[in-house]
């Protein structure tokens, strides 16, 4: 797959089939992912792969803190700015809008966005996650390697005919997340991310950009 359309055919895809996520698959993804850039080539990224009887054990674990409304474990970083501003705000309610009409769920539904947020607790259905840590002690410079990290990792995924979704969601319940792969004291949770194959039943809207000149300046002559 060329490198544009594995770019550009990448989603937060939030529906797969049980379908298994192939071992090698994974590793050769991971393999290659390793070589993504990192500032002093500190490679501050410490991922861990749930499949089989731990995913589905960190999935019943969520779903009964879920049910029980649990509100989460004490956040360790904020996921968006306290006071979001123009124009990040109105992307953001945009692109919740879009999803939300894809789904059919109206404004005044609470209870089915609940639902379509829970889902992220479940991998919505994936059958494979990684979760992505780092050392703790790391600045800013870091996270953003962990994000290129990420989005590499997501790319390469696509190569091999899988999906993704990436999810601060995890982050939220936390402390199930570490019951689970047991990282070592000093690392913090950056993100889960989902992996399968698409389910294609599930309805999504596919997600804008800014223009470019709002993003981008060119200076030449
Ligand atoms: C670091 C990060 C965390 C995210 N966390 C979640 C999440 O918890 N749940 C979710 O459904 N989507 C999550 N997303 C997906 C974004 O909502 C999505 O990437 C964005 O709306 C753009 O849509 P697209 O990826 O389909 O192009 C996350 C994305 C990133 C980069």
């Amino acid at each position: 797959m060329d490198v544009y359309e594995a770019v550009m055919s990448r989603r937060a895809v939030r529906g797969f089939t049980d379908e298994p996520v192939p071992r090698e698959a994974l590793e050769r993804v991971l393999s290659a992912a390793a070589r993504s850039p990192s500032g002093g080539n500190l490679q501050p990224w410490r991922t861990y792969v749930v499949t089989g009887d731990p995913l589905a054990e960190l999935k019943k674990r969520t779903a009964e803190r879920v049910a029980a409304e649990d509100r989460g474990d004490e956040r360790e970083y904020p996921m968006y700015p306290p006071e979001l501003s123009g124009p990040y705000r109105e992307r953001r309610a945009e692109a919740a809008e879009r999803r939300y009409a894809a789904l059919g769920i109206p404004r005044d539904d609470p209870r089915a966005r609940h639902r379509a947020v829970a889902a992220n607790w479940d991998c919505f259905g994936a059958p494979a996650a990684l979760f992505c840590y780092l050392d703790r002690r790391m600045g800013p410079a870091q996270w953003a390697d962990a994000g290129m990290y990420l989005q590499t990792v997501m790319v390469l995924l696509r190569a091999e005919g899988l999906h993704s979704c990436p999810q601060m969601a995890w982050s939220v319940y936390r402390r199930t997340v570490a019951e689970v792969v047991s990282p070592p004291e000093g690392l913090i949770l950056f993100c889960g991310m989902s992996i399968g194959h698409e389910d294609v039943g599930v309805p999504y809207a596919r997600t804008e950009r800014a223009p470019l000149a709002e993003t981008v300046t060119f200076l030449d002559d």
